[in-house]
């Protein structure tokens, strides 16, 4: 399934084999089974289960159950884990355990509200000894490797990432993952990939270069200026898993998005049923269409569409026109 299977080993994480240099990165919302699944077939090297709040996994959660799906050809799979208590992800390791990833990541990156207003994700980047502490307790705890995700510190006149960076790699994490923004930053203004570049200098362990990567040129050019082996991708495949192949956007032809777009929808509706399927795959179809000769127009009509059959017939008639 994963195209780059077979190929060279790029890197490893701890004792887990990468084959491949691209890795879709983790985004709530978008990187769930089926995106996860189209990007491992066009070459992301493997799959990360994005966002998983220790209290989802200890309470046995409905929707962190639905959260956790994975295809048994997305190994090697990582899940991505959230605490700010040392207490709960001790209990919550136990429960990692048993689902056996291939590797556990430890978010301490995002910055939403929900999470950094409650103490954790970025907000771990202001409590560095905390941060040290919880990463050593969740590689004390797994038989797995784990890894970590941060930003660049929380604002301007906090970019700690080298005390950060250091402390993770004593804690034992196999490899770290850095999105050059601070968190109060959010996406605005140019990710600094020469501050990853120094992180990768300071570093015994890979380190995965996150942030601005839109177009096949983006990857040779991240990788040179960190130095980094492995990049994260995220905004820049919705609507265009293609960049894991390194296929500009603007050279994949109508009928090619078009049938993307059918199965695309298919693994949804399959995945969270017909009605929310076709409701949570609109914001991926934006993307898709996006930059289309009349797109603007269609926007209103695909957003109506309740089946597949009404998206499809859409953009069937769109490309009639
Ligand atoms: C909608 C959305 C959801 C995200 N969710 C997560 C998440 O759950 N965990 C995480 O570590 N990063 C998350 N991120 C951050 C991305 O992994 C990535 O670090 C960021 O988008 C920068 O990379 P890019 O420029 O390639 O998009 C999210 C980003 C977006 C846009």
């Amino acid at each position: 399934m994963n195209s780059n299977k077979g190929s060279e080993t790029t890197a490893w994480i701890g004792r887990v084999p990468l084959h491949g240099d691209l890795i879709l990165a983790p985004m709530a919302g978008y990187s769930d089974l089926p995106f996860r699944v189209i990007c491992r077939e066009l070459g992301s090297a493997a799959s990360i289960i994005p966002c998983i709040l220790d209290d989802g996994l200890l309470y046995d959660s409905k929707r962190t159950d639905e959260l956790l799906r994975a295809a048994p050809e997305e190994r090697p799979l990582a899940i991505q884990v959230l605490s700010k208590d040392e207490g709960r992800l001790r209990r919550a390791a136990q429960k990692l355990i048993a689902l056996q990833p291939d590797w556990v990541d430890f978010n301490l990156g995002c910055p939403a509200k929900h999470i950094a207003g409650r103490g954790r994700g970025a907000a771990l980047l202001c409590q560095p000894p905390l941060l040290e502490a919880l990463a050593r307790c969740l590689v004390s705890e797994l038989p797995c490797p784990v890894t970590a995700k941060i930003r660049l510190g929380w604002d301007e006149s906090n970019r700690n990432y080298r005390e950060v960076a250091l402390r993770l790699q004593d804690a034992g994490v196999s490899a770290l993952a850095v999105h050059g923004r601070t968190a109060k930053q959010g996406y605005s203004g140019a990710a600094d990939w020469n501050a990853i570049a120094e992180i990768r200098e300071m570093l015994s362990i890979p380190v995965l270069a996150n942030g601005d990567v839109r177009e096949p040129a983006d990857i040779e050019a991240i990788k040179k200026v960190t130095g980094c082996d492995i990049v994260l991708i995220g905004r820049g495949a919705i609507g265009n898993p293609w960049l894991f192949s390194r296929l500009e956007s603007g050279t994949i032809p109508w009928q090619t998005r078009i049938a993307m777009i059918q199965r695309h929808l298919l693994l949804m509706t399959e995945h969270y049923g017909v009605k929310n399927g076709v409701r949570l795959f609109r914001k991926h179809l934006i993307h898709y269409v996006q930059g289309f000769h009349g797109a603007g127009a269609l926007r209103p009509q695909l957003v109506a569409a309740e089946t597949p059959d009404q998206v499809m017939d859409v953009l069937y008639a769109w490309q009639m026109r």
